[in-house]
Order: C-alpha cells, then structure tokens, then sequence
C-alpha cells in the first residue's frame, strides 16, 4: 500500500549515508546513499526517469537512474535536488556506476526558459562572465574555481615546506610601497576628517610589512587581496586581485631570488596537475584547446636577460612598436610579447633595470651611466609581467639618501630603521596569483579566473 511504501522508504531513508558525490564514486556498490545537488540534465522515458546530479565535488556528475513513478515537473535542469538509493554498476562505460533512486526530492525549482545556461551547450568564458552570480553552475567556471582553490593550497603547501613563515600583512596601510599612486583611500562613508588620523589606503603590496617580518624570521610570504586603482579594462588587470609574496633575508643575489621563483612555480604547477587531472583536462580539450604552455614550468628552466640585453633585442627586431624601446624607457606589454616570443615562448626573466624606473626600495647596482637596480620582472607566454622582484636596499645611507631625494625620509622613517637595527641583505618578488592562473590554462581574459572580478566601472554585485 502506499502508507507501506512511504514507510519503507522512511525506513531506508534512515540508513543511508549522506555523501558528496566525489566520495559516491568511490564507494561500494550496494551501499544506501543520499546526494544532494543541481540537476544537470534530466530525461524522462516511458519506464524510466534519467538526471545527472552534480554537487561541485567533482567534474563528473553522478547519473541517476528511478522509476517514471519518481518523475516529476518540476525535475528540471538547474534545480537543486536530494536523491537517495542505491549505488549500482552502470551499463555506461565512462562511469564508475549509478544511483538507482528509492527517492527523490526537489528542493529548489529552476525555471529552465529564464535560467542563462542551457542543458548540454558548450557557453563561452566571455558569455558566461555577464553571469557572475550563477556561472560556477557551469562545468568550465566551476573546473576553474577547484584549479583556483588546489592552486592556493599548492602555494601554502610549497612555502610551508621550505620553511617560510606565513604573515597576514594589513590591508589596510599608509604607506604607497609602489609609489605609482595607484591607491584607493580608506575612510568611513561621509566622513569629515581622518578616521586614522593619517591618510590610509587599501593596501598595493604587502613587501614593507614582509620585509619588516623578514627582519626576525628570515623567510615569510603572504596571500592575499591587492588593490590597484588602475583605469583598466584591459585582459591582465583587476582592481583587486590576490598576490602571493616572499621575503627572503640573506640572500646573496638575484640567482637566489629567480630560483625561489622557479621552485614554487614547478612545485605548484606539479602539484596542481596531479590533482586536477579531470579539470585541467577540461580546460585543454573544450575551453582553451591547444593550451600547453604550463608545460614550461614543469620542464624547463626559464631563461635569463637584463633588461640591456632586452632592448638590444627589441633594437634590432624589424617590428614596428607603437611606443618606445630605448633604454630607459618602461617595457610596455607590445615589448614583453615580443620578447617572449624572441625566446621560443618560454618564460623568461629580466633583470637589472634603470634604476630610475624602479621603486625607492630597489638595491642600487652602482654601475655606471647605465645605471641599473638589482631588480626582476618575469615574462611568460600570453600573459607578459606575471612577477614582480628584486633585492632590496640594505644599505643604511644609500637607502636614506634615496628617500631623501624622494622626500619620504619622514614617511618611511620606520623603514629606515630596519636598516638600523640588524639590517641583512635580502630580496623578494610578488606574483599575480590570477596571470598565474590565466597562464597555466590558458585564459586569454583575467575576469574569467576570479570568481567575482573587480575593475574600473565594474562592482556588479
Ligand atoms: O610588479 P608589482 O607591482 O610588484 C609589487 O607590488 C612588489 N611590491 C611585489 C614584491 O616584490 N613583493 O606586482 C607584482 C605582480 C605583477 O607581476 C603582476 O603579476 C601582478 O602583481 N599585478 C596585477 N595583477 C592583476 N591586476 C593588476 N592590476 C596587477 N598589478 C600587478
């Protein structure tokens, strides 16, 4: 009878196991389980009802299979649903088994005609960007958001086992360590004075405060959100993205800075190969096909330039830039493409630029009339700038002469006393945790490799 059955179903309800689907995939067959997820496609036959369920746990969905007597209306793609039953082998062979459904709950309805997605349509990056609040619904943001996440472990994971010290450097700051003014300034809405009684600004890199903590404890990083008040709207910049630094004391040169670089990059790249075999996979054969450059990171070394070097080679090269590449002058993206390019596209290391270009931190090389800071961008292919580095002056007078001529020497007076007391030489670089990103797969546009992007004339939610 029907009470009976409702019954029995409570009854085995009861039983069964809530999992992700992830772990679903790898349970036995046999066992009573319950998953609750969004419908991704439904097909309903004469006998037999048909949904792929899918949680986020994984790039794969979980096929259902009930009885026609479990259909319902308002089963449709992009509802949320729980689903319990019983894992059986599947007929099909890409996978692992099925969920034959004793029960099946429809918890929040879609309206399949409004919702932007369609049911087993390939949507591009760029469409599904006008949808940030619903685009992880779709296999290539949500295989992105876990490429995104295992990467942010991978990052932690290599610093903590070189023994690094994580530092959460303020967000909030006073200091400008770019000094390109880039800054957004922090003050309570409406506000008629300082709530800080300085001016203060969210912060465009947490460097100061990590050479500070690299004063005591050698080797720190920190990740976390960057500001930049950029005018942008172009395919490598955000107002706000994350930067992943370090700070190492006691280094001895730049070899030792580039070969940190190296190591994480390698360590990272590895590590996020390993675990994202499905994902990544995704991404080389439907969104960003032929993508292999990442490639470089694993397997090669990159190569080294200075910055002299680099504007022999754009001297020499027949190709008409629109800006100028004499020495001296700023290497505009056109440059970096260029260069890159010129090395067999493989990352490439810069360093040693005109000291005048740098910031007031960089260590002065003292050479010459083509005066140089001891200072490193690394290019890579697509992307351009991805890091960010140099040695930083250690030098008391030659650090205070510097600010004196910048007229920062009272602004920066706590800076100079880390020179004062114990001063070591070292170094650090910062990376753009999303080029990265956009690197390792092969994303042409930075908004599409953070979950809500951020840019000029753009807050949407
Ligand atoms: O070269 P940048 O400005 O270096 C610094 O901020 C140093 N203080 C870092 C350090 O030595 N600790 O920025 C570092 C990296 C760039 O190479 C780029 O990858 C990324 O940050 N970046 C941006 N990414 C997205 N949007 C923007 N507006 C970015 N500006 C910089």
């Amino acid at each position: 009878s029907a009470v009976s059955l409702l019954c029995a179903r409570h009854c085995c309800r009861k039983t069964h196991k809530k999992l992700r689907i992830s772990e679903a995939f790898s349970s036995q067959l046999g066992a009573n389980v319950t998953v609750q997820g969004w419908v991704r496609s439904a097909r309903a036959q004469k006998v037999n009802v048909f949904l792929h369920v899918n949680d986020g746990s994984s790039l794969q969905s979980l096929q259902v299979v009930a009885g026609a007597e479990l259909n319902d209306p308002l089963l449709t793609f992009g509802s949320a649903v729980e689903v319990s039953g019983i894992l059986q082998e599947s007929p099909h062979e890409k996978q692992p088994l099925e969920l034959q459904a004793d029960s099946i709950r429809v918890i929040g309805e879609c309206d399949p005609v409004d919702f932007p997605f369609k049911v087993k349509k390939r949507h591009g990056l760029e469409y599904i960007r006008q949808f940030p609040h619903l685009r992880c619904r779709t296999n290539a943001f949500s295989s992105l958001l876990r490429i995104r996440s295992e990467a942010t472990s991978a990052i932690h994971s290599y610093f903590k086992d070189n023994g690094f010290v994580q530092i959460h450097t303020p967000i909030i700051t006073s200091n400008d360590c770019e000094g390109a003014g880039e800054l957004f300034q922090v003050e309570p809405a409406g506000a008629d004075e300082h709530f800080f009684s300085v001016p203060a600004f969210l912060t465009v890199s947490g460097q100061l405060h990590l050479e500070a903590t690299a004063g005591a404890f050698s080797k720190v990083y920190t990740f976390g959100p960057t500001f930049r008040a950029e005018n942008s709207q172009s395919r490598r910049h955000l107002a706000e993205f994350y930067m992943v630094e370090a700070e190492i004391s006691f280094t001895q040169s730049m070899e030792d800075l580039t070969k940190v670089m190296e190591d994480m990059f390698r360590s990272a790249t590895e590590h996020v190969l390993a675990r994202c075999v499905e994902d990544v996979d995704l991404f080389h054969r439907h969104v960003t096909p032929g993508h292999r450059v990442f490639l470089s990171f694993v397997l090669l070394s990159s190569l080294r330039i200075t910055y002299t070097e680099a504007v022999d080679i754009l001297t020499r090269s027949s190709e008409q830039f629109a800006f100028p590449s004499d020495w001296g002058c700023d290497l505009k993206t056109e440059h970096e493409k260029y260069l890159v390019k010129h090395c067999g596209n493989v990352p490439v290391f810069v360093t040693d630029y005109p000291y005048d270009l740098k910031p007031f931190y960089a260590r002065d090389n003292q050479d010459g009339p083509r005066h140089t800071a001891a200072a490193v961008d690394l290019l890579v292919p697509g992307v351009g700038e991805l890091c960010g580095g140099s040695l930083r002056e250690e030098r008391l007078s030659v650090l205070r002469a510097r600010l004196e001529q910048l007229g920062l020497e009272d602004a920066y007076s706590w800076y100079l006393d880390l020179r004062r007391f114990g001063s070591a030489p070292h170094g650090g670089f910062g990376l753009g945790f999303e080029r990265y990103l956009q690197c390792l797969l092969g994303v042409d546009n930075i908004k599409d490799v953070i979950p809500f992007p951020r840019f000029s004339r753009s807050c949407l939610l």
